[in-house]
């Protein structure tokens, strides 16, 4: 059945997976908070980034640096001068807009990174492009509006103490690339992960969860010797796909890959692809790969005074490393997930269902235990309980079982258990798939098996 955005949030917020931030003070504005089921689809998401890009490959190690750094870190790497977005005002309205946004929403086809802010401005004057507040076309000239947040580290509050909250955490893999290397004795090419909080002042934050001013990135730096002929490019980019297809089950129809071209490239970066995602609001980007050049190591080296050079052991040599970087946004994977997961089914002609199909590795709880009728609660609870031993369980004896049926597909839970009257005498219960809806019987002693099997 059909199904929009304002419903699925709706759905998130009744089931405690996504809560407006600050709510009971009015809201504060794009900001979001993550429930308990929430809480825990995001850190099992986490959990599935680190144990793929960190864990299990042999070449990656990882890291958990600071939000706030010196600041001497941004000025080196570009972001006090050039992290800024064009910014324009309604002279009628006062609303502010980027002048990029308004441009690719009124012609999809232009990508208005490229040009420059007269021909944004001239833009805009020649194809009429109102105001979306209140329909006028008049505004200020464009200005750059920075976008790392302020503030002040210490008692004092003047320039001297002014300090970032950082906007992405690539810098501080790059800072410690060389504590990280001789730390652990690694040989190029190696990979740092992080995953952290990152925080940027946009002006037009949005589309839920998709642009928000705080959020969470999962990156990772991939160093490599420019001379090394494997296409380490590629590498990344078909793991970030093997992640998106077998690790977290998004549909091969539901992302594209886009390159970017030569104009669109960042300035640090001489090859880029996006994997956008089909969001309910159109194709967007969910995982950019760059490749940074030794951009970062250089700047730093520059700026710090510091030798940021690889030694070979082979060759004696002292090697820039060229870095290969696949960075995603936690929440704008968690509203893709969402999206492919929400879904109304209609069951026959007078019932339908909301079912979360959200892939088994994510999902709040793996399998919920309920009694038939409250006077078997004693024997369900202690299924209960030696189940919370091994997996993520709940527990329900509230409603009719239909009701909680459908609760529990709501939640996407993949296993419903029900203990019922037969199963004091035959010692089974009953297993039903979230799926399909099918039941089957199966042996008390024999359900932890079956979950097993389940889920690995
Ligand atoms: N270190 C490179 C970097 O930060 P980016 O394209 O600016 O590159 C990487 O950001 C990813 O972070 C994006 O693909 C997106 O998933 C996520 N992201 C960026 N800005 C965001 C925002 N305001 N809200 C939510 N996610 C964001």
């Amino acid at each position: 059945m059909p199904k929009t955005m304002e419903e699925m949030i709706a759905h998130l917020k009744s089931q405690g997976f996504v809560f407006q931030g600050s709510e009971i003070y009015g809201g504060l504005a794009n900001s979001w908070d993550y429930g308990p089921l929430g809480a825990e689809v995001k850190n099992k998401l986490k959990a599935q980034w680190w144990n793929y890009f960190v864990k299990k490959n042999a070449l990656n190690v990882g890291l958990d640096s600071s939000i706030i750094l010196n600041p001497k870190v941004w000025k080196a790497s570009g972001h006090i001068d050039g992290f800024n977005d064009p910014l324009i005002d309604c002279k009628k309205c006062n609303s502010r807009w980027r002048a990029d946004k308004i441009i690719e929403e009124f012609n999809q086809e232009i990508n208005a990174g490229t040009m420059s802010n007269q021909e944004m401005e001239d833009f805009i004057k020649i194809n009429n492009i109102s105001c979306a507040k209140c329909g006028a076309c008049d505004y200020t000239a464009i200005r750059q509006f920075a976008l790392m947040f302020k503030t002040n580290q210490g008692v004092l509050e003047d320039e001297s103490s002014t300090v970032y909250l950082r906007p992405e955490t690539a810098q501080g893999i790059f800072i410690n690339f060389k504590n990280a290397q001789r730390s652990l004795r690694k040989k190029l090419p190696f990979g740092i992960g992080q995953i952290g909080k990152s925080f940027r002042n946009e002006i037009t934050p949005g589309n839920f969860i998709f642009r928000t001013r705080e959020f969470e990135q999962m990156e990772l730096e991939f160093f490599f010797n420019p001379s090394d002929e494997t296409d380490w490019f590629n590498y990344w980019l078909t793991n970030v796909e093997n992640f998106l297809n077998n690790v977290i089950e998004i549909k091969s129809e539901n992302y594209r890959v886009r390159n970017h071209d030569k104009e669109e490239l960042a300035h640090y970066s001489s090859q880029t692809s996006d994997i956008e995602f089909k969001f309910p609001f159109g194709w967007g980007e969910l995982w950019g790969v760059a490749h940074r050049g030794d951009f970062d190591l250089n700047a730093h080296q520059t700026a710090s005074g510091q030798d940021m050079t690889y030694l070979d052991p082979e060759t004696n040599s002292k090697i820039l490393p060229n870095v290969i970087e696949p960075s995603v946004g936690v929440e704008r994977m968690m509203l893709a997930i969402f999206w492919q997961a929400f879904e109304e089914e209609k069951i026959d002609e007078n019932n339908s269902r909301i079912v979360m199909r959200l892939p088994k590795n994510l999902v709040p709880y793996q399998v919920a235990v309920m009694p038939l009728q409250k006077q078997l609660s004693e024997q369900a609870k202690e299924l209960f309980n030696n189940l919370l031993e091994d997996f993520d369980a709940t527990y329900d004896e509230t409603g009719n079982v239909g009701k909680r049926y459908r609760r529990q597909d709501a939640i996407g839970t993949p296993f419903v258990i029900t203990y019922d009257f037969d199963s004091l005498e035959d010692k089974s219960v009953t297993i039903r798939d979230r799926d399909t809806m099918a039941q089957e019987r199966i042996k008390l002693n024999e359900v932890k098996q079956y979950l097993f099997d389940k889920y690995n």
